[in-house]
């Protein structure tokens, strides 16, 4: 299974990519957590990644690709994958289909996660975040059994720097710019699946699986 999560910021890829991953067993591979360990180890490609973060503006194309196609052609990614996050240009789709194509692979299908705006804005500025092992939870609608504590390895919770209101709209904004014709593209190639991002997490995951099942 070669997929491809796509969606605005908030849209739910990380929630469902951690669980399908681990169920299809491939690995889940989301730049934004990768460059989010990259800042905390202050590696040079952290420090300055970290600048566009915090403005919420994306990485520039080359670096970004460069650290996908390391991890795309390591052997974990062999079997299958989930790539989240990730294209978000129409350049670095080209290259992700490059990439594939160097090794005799091609994408099965892209899932689109489609939320409203409103619920986007709601679901970021309550996001909170495991230290350690990166679980998502809300303070509302996903709060973990005791407060700031991850349920799953009792590490710290965070609130991410580029979820406060102000970046979430200029990431909104960036998304609608630069990645929002990926839709079209993969229209094209007809890879693109849509699934409604909104109700209960549980019911948008069969619904994934569903659509990855239709692909295969
Ligand atoms: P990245 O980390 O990829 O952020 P993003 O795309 O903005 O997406 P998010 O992680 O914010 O949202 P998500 O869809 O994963 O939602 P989640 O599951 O957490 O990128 C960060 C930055 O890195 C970028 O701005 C850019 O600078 C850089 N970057 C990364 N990739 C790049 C690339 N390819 N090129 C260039 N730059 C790049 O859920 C959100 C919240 O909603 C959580 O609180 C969750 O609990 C809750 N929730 C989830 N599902 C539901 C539901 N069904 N109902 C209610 N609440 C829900
Ligand atoms: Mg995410
Ligand atoms: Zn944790």
């Amino acid at each position: 299974m070669r997929v491809a999560f796509l969606g605005p910021p908030g849209a739910g890829k990380g929630t469902q990519a951690r669980e399908l991953a681990r169920e299809w067993g491939v690995p889940h591979l989301a730049t934004g957590d990768m460059l989010r360990e990259a800042v905390t180890a202050m590696t040079p490609l952290g420090l300055a990644a970290k600048v566009y973060m915090d403005q919420g503006a994306l990485v520039p194309d080359d670096v970004i690709v460069g650290l996908m196609r390391e991890r795309l052609d390591a052997l974990d990614a062999s079997k299958g994958f989930i790539v989240d996050g990730f294209p978000r240009t129409i350049a670095q789709a080209e290259a992700l289909g490059r990439v594939l194509a160097d090794s005799g692979r091609a994408l099965d299908a892209v899932i689109f996660f489609d939320v409203s705006e409103a619920e986007l804005l709601r679901r970021l500025t309550g996001r909170r975040v495991c230290r350690q092992c990166q679980a998502t939870y809300h303070v509302s609608s996903a709060p973990p059994a005791k407060t700031d504590v991850c349920d799953r390895c009792g590490g710290a919770l965070y609130q991410r720097d580029d979820d406060s209101e102000a970046t979430v709209r200029k990431r909104l904004e960036v998304y609608a710019r630069q990645t929002a014709p990926l839709l079209d593209y993969y229209r094209g190639q007809r890879l693109l699946v849509s699934v409604r991002g909104e109700g209960p997490i549980d019911g948008i995951r069969e619904a994934v699986r569903e659509a990855a099942r239709g692909a295969w």
